[in-house]
């Protein structure tokens, strides 16, 4: 009896730390800024946020100037461009010369511009690194991790910082106040907000699909939307086992086909552009899935071309 007790205790607990997921952006590519604000949401009572995703910094462009990678604001109105007024820094990503800057403010230390510089070296550019700013409100702190790609795992810990809560937030990306646009790309932006938001350790999770892998095959997810375990498969498999699969992502020109039987029978369902989420529907009338087809059309398409010549 009393293991029964335990078990729903951690059951109910698990439910209660559950993170909220936004998936704010697929993509950013330099000069398409873009954002996105919520009023009176599921965040009111928030304060415990992150923001993680893929980067890549074009070495092209001199950053002679501030450009903003992301800017996270719970201030509205003429307030958020105001520097004076706490709160239009929730968690910022921006970046000056070699230096990756990651402004927030504290209502403990009475400041509005809190922050600490990072730089970052040639060869962290033109190749995709990883970030993970985020605020606790039990820790205080505001924590950021960096993945470079020359200069390795980056981290900065700042204490005593404290946030208040809000009816309104906004996320810019790419470009905010008179800042230039970010000279780069984002890959996999994601805007999650809860108690498990803050932490210090464990970033592999957010990081186990590279952006440099989706573009050349699929990936099958077995969470919705693009989350949880993914396995990537660039050929067909005549015994693939995707009853657990529940999103996938297939780069231009691909199709998957599910099928319900082994090598490549019975019902089929086909795919060629990626899906979010399969739904009850699908598996209703395929019942299970035990085989799977990649195609890539171009390679299909070059065959084809082939055959005629
Ligand atoms: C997937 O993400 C989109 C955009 O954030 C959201 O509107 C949608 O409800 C999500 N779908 C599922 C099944 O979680
Ligand atoms: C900026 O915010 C501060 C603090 O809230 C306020 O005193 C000041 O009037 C604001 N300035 C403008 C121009 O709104
Ligand atoms: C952080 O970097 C900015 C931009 O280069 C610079 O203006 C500022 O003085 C730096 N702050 C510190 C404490 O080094
Ligand atoms: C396929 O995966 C599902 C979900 O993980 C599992 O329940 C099922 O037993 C697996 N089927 C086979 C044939 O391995
Ligand atoms: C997809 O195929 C079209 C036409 O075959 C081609 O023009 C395009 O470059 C392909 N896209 C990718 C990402 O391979």
């Amino acid at each position: 009896m009393r293991k029964i007790i335990l078990l729903l205790a951690i059951i109910s607990l698990a439910l209660c730390q559950e993170l909220i997921v936004e998936k704010v952006a697929g993509q950013y590519n330099s000069g398409q800024k873009f954002a996105k604000s919520w009023q009176n949401s599921q965040w009111n009572d928030y304060q415990d946020f992150a923001i993680y995703g893929w980067f890549k910094i074009d070495s092209s462009y001199q950053i002679a100037e501030w450009s903003t990678g992301f800017h996270f604001t719970s201030n509205q109105d003429k307030d958020w461009t105001n520097a004076s007024a706490p709160g239009d820094r929730v968690l910022a990503f921006w970046v000056i010369g070699n230096t990756l800057h990651n402004p927030t403010y504290s209502l403990a230390r009475g400041n509005t511009n809190y922050y600490e510089n990072l730089s970052f070296a040639a060869g962290d550019t033109n190749k995709w690194a990883f970030i993970y700013v985020t605020h606790g409100s039990s820790q205080q702190a505001q924590y950021v991790y960096y993945l470079l790609p020359s200069s390795g795992v980056v981290t900065k810990k700042i204490a005593s910082i404290t946030h208040k809560t809000s009816t309104f937030y906004q996320i810019n990306v790419g470009q905010s106040f008179s800042f230039k646009y970010f000279p780069g790309s984002f890959w996999r932006l994601s805007l999650i907000a809860g108690p498990n938001a803050y932490r210090e350790s464990g970033f592999e999770q957010f990081q186990n699909i590279q952006p440099d892998v989706v573009p050349s095959c699929p990936i099958l997810f077995t969470g919705c939307n693009y989350s949880g375990k993914g396995d990537s498969l660039c050929q067909s498999s005549p015994s693939y086992n995707v009853t657990a699969v529940h999103s996938i992502y297939l780069p231009a020109n691909f199709t998957a086909t599910l099928h319900d039987q082994a090598n490549y029978a019975g019902k089929k369902i086909v795919y060629s552009q990626s899906i979010e989420c399969i739904t009850q529907l699908n598996w209703a009338y395929l019942l299970s899935t035990h085989a799977i087809t990649i195609e890539d059309e171009t390679k299909t398409v070059l065959r084809r071309n082939n055959r005629r010549n």
